[in-house]
């Protein structure tokens, strides 16, 4: 591993300054300076460990745990610093779900997705003739529900050791010294510039007069004013008082409809995660209203009855098999999954042996399947998102995966507060049989109601072996997350892989609408041409999911991995 991570960094970004060093921004002896730092894609930590989509944000991580902070510490200022360092995806305008075991085997699972406004109504998104105008859903100040991701650090606080002021102080010395970025993100706020001016009522700190480039520092006051009354008033100082006044003009000014009362009024919920085996290992994984944990849990109760491993890793007989059971489980969620405090989500029945046969009763091997032919199961019962995994000393384990939704979220940035606001409301289903911007599909389950949480596919996912912590995993992606956390759970247990491998191999992914199988383009040219022979439409897509892993090694290394399809970078000790 340490000899790929050398190699890997030198092909890395290198993110360098132009200018001066600036002091560390962590102190303690562990210096982090962010004009100066590097993408480490993987490393072997005998203590503790961070995987994040950005150096800086998993290196305030692993410098908190050295600190004296345990793992949920970690995932709390991990997560402010994303805010500042990824504004892309990392937030304070989004919302997300953490999911957590304490190393006396308590676990933990905090809600904190977007809620829709009081104002909201399920046909806002249609014109007057029924026509959905997804263009509002998406962007502007109408797309953003009600921001979950401030109350649910706070909601993680009390599993954590250190005060939130300390917490939060990297993010804000990162928002008001400015750190360098890299090519990427010089990159998509260039191209994100347009819509940053016309769906903010004030000019972001992300527009500059001419382009953004490689070295270039980025610097956030009013965001590091919002983080400094964060840091003074709690929740209330983000949900209440300036913040709050600030949205709320935001809004006016662009007519949205997100007002005190619903800020006010937001809180995160804890939810009992959803457990099952696979394979003798407990996998761990977030109920409804995500998505994730259910569909993973239906794909992994069917590959459970067939051996992978005898049919190899990335057959065409395995990836047919995989394929298949994603059509039928995603049928499933664009039927029946939606949030279980509005909608009642047949959780039970979904992931019971019998239903579950039932399923792939029509699955014939060599053959592709038809999304048309393949109905949600009756059951009658009463491109950016960002993905933290941390396991400190004690063996705490904490998956965090955190969104806008897309990039930049809804590109409106609140006036004076420095932040973006999410584009979630797009995960409603608009109107039955209309495809989201990732092409769910919804109905009912998940229409839209004031309060509602609009139907994830996040995916923070934690396994056990021997009833001891084994991985820690997640992803963005849209509804490739489950596909994305479902292959990299197969090929750590199927197919013995390393974390690293295990999260960098080509993926694929099949979601029943459009019938159709997306693959990397470094997918094995001679499976995709069996699976084409057996009747597949086999479409070529950029990268799959960024996913962190870490695996616990039985001597207990912690071997932790970041995708190499951004920037993401791992710390530790
Ligand atoms: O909650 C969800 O399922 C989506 N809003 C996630 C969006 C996402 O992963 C975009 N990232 N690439």
């Amino acid at each position: 591993m340490r000899k790929i991570a050398v190699l890997l960094l030198a092909m890395a970004g290198q993110f360098t300054a132009f200018s001066q060093p600036v002091p560390s921004i962590v102190g303690r002896g562990k210096q982090i300076d962010p004009y100066h730092y590097s993408v480490v894609k993987n490393a072997m930590f005998s203590k503790a460990a961070v995987s994040s989509a950005h150096p800086l944000a998993s290196m305030v991580g692993a410098a908190i745990m050295q600190e004296g902070g345990n793992a949920f510490d970690a995932a709390i200022a991990t997560q402010l610093t994303l805010a500042v360092v990824y504004p892309g995806a990392g937030n304070l305008g989004g919302g997300g779900f953490l999911l957590g075991r304490k190393s006396n085997g308590e676990l933990i699972g905090i809600d904190y997705r977007e809620a829709a406004p009081a104002k909201a109504s399920r046909d806002m998104y249609l014109d007057k003739n029924g026509n959905p105008q997804l263009n509002l859903s998406q962007t502007g100040h109408l797309a953003s529900g009600i921001p979950g991701t401030v109350a649910g650090l706070f909601a993680t606080l009390p599993y954590a050791k250190l005060p939130f002021a300390r917490l939060v102080q990297p993010a804000i010395d990162l928002a008001e010294k400015g750190f360098v970025i890299g090519e990427r993100e010089a990159s998509s706020l260039n191209s994100t510039r347009e819509s940053f001016v016309k769906y903010s009522t004030r000019t972001p700190a992300f527009v500059k007069e001419g382009k953004w480039k490689a070295g270039d520092t980025l610097i956030q006051k009013d965001l590091a004013a919002t983080l400094r009354r964060m840091q003074k008033d709690g929740a209330p100082g983000f949900y209440e008082g300036e913040t709050a006044k600030l949205i709320v003009e935001e809004m006016q000014r662009g007519n949205g409809i997100i007002s005190l009362d619903d800020l006010k009024n937001y809180t995160a919920k804890l939810r009992s995660p959803l457990e099952f085996d696979y394979r003798g290992h407990r996998i761990i994984s977030f109920a409804p209203p995500s998505s994730g944990g259910v569909i993973i849990a239906q794909l992994l109760k069917i590959m459970e009855k067939y051996p992978l491993k005898e049919y190899g890793f990335q057959t065409p007989k395995t990836v047919q098999l995989m394929i298949e059971a994603e059509r039928r489980a995603y049928a499933d969620r664009a039927e029946h999954l939606g949030d279980p405090d509005f909608y009642k989500v047949p959780v039970k029945t979904m992931l019971s042996d019998a239903y579950l046969a039932q399923r792939m009763s029509d699955y014939v091997p060599d053959k592709a399947g038809v999304s048309a032919a393949v109905k949600p199961g009756m059951i009658k019962e009463s491109e950016e998102t960002t993905h933290l995994s941390v396991v400190d000393a004690a063996g705490n384990m904490v998956a965090v995966t955190t969104t806008l939704n897309g990039g930049y979220g809804s590109r409106t940035v609140v006036g004076g507060a420095g932040f973006l606001l999410n584009n979630e409301m797009d995960d409603f289903s608009a109107k039955p049989g209309v495809p989201n911007m990732y092409g769910a599909l919804g109905g009912e389950a998940n229409a839209i109601v004031p309060g509602k949480r609009m139907l994830s596919s996040m995916t923070p996912t934690l396994v056990l072996k021997n009833n001891k912590p084994y991985l820690v995993i997640g992803t963005p992606g849209g509804t490739t997350i489950p596909t994305s956390v479902f292959q990299g759970i197969v090929n750590v247990i199927d197919f013995n892989m390393n974390a690293d491998d295990a999260i960098n191999k080509p993926k694929f992914h099949h979601q029943w609408q459009p019938d159709e199988v997306d693959v990397e383009k470094s997918f094995d040219p001679e499976t995709k041409k069996q699976l084409q022979a057996m009747g597949y439409k086999i479409v070529e897509r950029n990268g799959i999911g960024r996913t962190e892993a870490i695996r616990l090694l039985p001597n207990g290394k912690r071997e932790t991995a970041a995708d190499k399809r951004g920037d993401d970078s791992v710390a530790g000790f």
